[in-house]
């Protein structure tokens, strides 16, 4: 299913518009109409309904690299077990980790509950201070902006995949190669004609999904874009299936977990195993693998 069941194909055609400058009149222009694209198709999201910093950090890391319609059960999920920044500082491992299957990367959650704790500090919330957000483990220049300007309506420059989306078709149509650095130029001369800098965002984000289902993707001519290899995507598949199945099913020697998963090498097992051990996700006794409660 797509994310615009109501817009028509022909309807859909006409929000691909001809390409924008840097003119003012023409970021005025781009500005109405991503506002008036939104005014009309805007999604609506129970993260979008908050300003509370545990919220919006929460759903931005289950958002990262997971598509909005299997982080919404989660995200209310997590909201139900662990209220609060204190609550999720004292989640268990094992269950923090058993409840985080289906959305992956499993490193997020630990940074989550690592962050939780650090909260502490400042009263189990985050503080509208960037260098303070910046120290929050796995919390990176996009995130940042987002409890800036999601909670605090700062004017924060928030560039994320839909948004670089949104700006390469619209403005470096016929360039390759672009920097984040002249996407964030661009998002800031934007942000100079918005009042609602958190609307504005959601607009763009909108936008992006639609330009995803319309047009082939844009991120391609991104300097940074990266084609995730195949022994990356199957070393992180690997890593996934051991966390599931020590979490779902207890503790395993290599052995047992060798002979579960038959179709990886031994080698890839034992060094995965090692990795994960390393990370705080697996740990190991006497020869016997386990997810730590803390
Ligand atoms: N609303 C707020 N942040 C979002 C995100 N990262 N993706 C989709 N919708 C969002």
């Amino acid at each position: 299913m797509t994310s615009f069941p109501q817009l028509s194909a022909e309807e859909a055609s006409s929000y691909l518009w001809p390409p924008f400058t840097v003119d003012p009149a023409s970021l005025q222009d781009f500005r109405t109409r991503i506002l008036n694209f939104y005014a009309r198709y805007g999604r609506k999201f129970a993260w979008r309904e908050t300003n509370d910093p545990y919220h919006i950090l929460l759903s931005e890391v289950m958002l990262q690299q997971t598509q909005t319609n299997r982080v919404a059960p989660k995200y209310a999920l997590f909201l139900s077990l662990w209220p609060t920044f204190r609550d999720l500082a004292g989640a268990p491992l094992d269950e923090l980790l058993f409840h985080w299957k289906g959305l992956g990367y499993n490193r997020r959650a630990l940074n989550l509950r690592k962050s939780a704790k650090m909260t502490e500090a400042w009263g189990w919330t985050i503080p509208s201070d960037p260098e303070l957000i910046a120290s929050l483990p796995g919390v990176g220049k996009s995130t940042s902006a987002a409890i800036l300007a999601f909670s605090y309506q700062k004017q924060a420059i928030y560039l994320e995949t839909n948004i670089r989306r949104v700006l390469l078709t619209c403005f470096f149509s016929d360039r390759e190669q672009v920097k984040d650095k002249e996407l964030e130029s661009l998002l800031a001369l934007l942000l100079e004609g918005v009042d609602d800098y958190r609307q504005w965002y959601y607009a763009l984000m909108d936008y992006g999904v639609l330009l995803k289902q319309l047009l082939p993707n844009a991120n391609v001519r991104s300097a940074h874009y990266a084609k995730q290899g195949r022994f990356e995507q199957s070393n992180r598949q690997l890593r996934g299936q051991i966390i599931h199945l020590l979490s779902d099913t207890g503790a395993k020697s290599s052995d047992e977990l060798m002979r579960i998963l038959a179709h990886f090498t031994g080698e890839r097992i034992e060094y995965c195993l090692s990795q994960l051990c390393t990370e705080g996700f697996v740990q190991e006794t006497d020869g016997v693998y386990r997810i730590p409660r803390e």
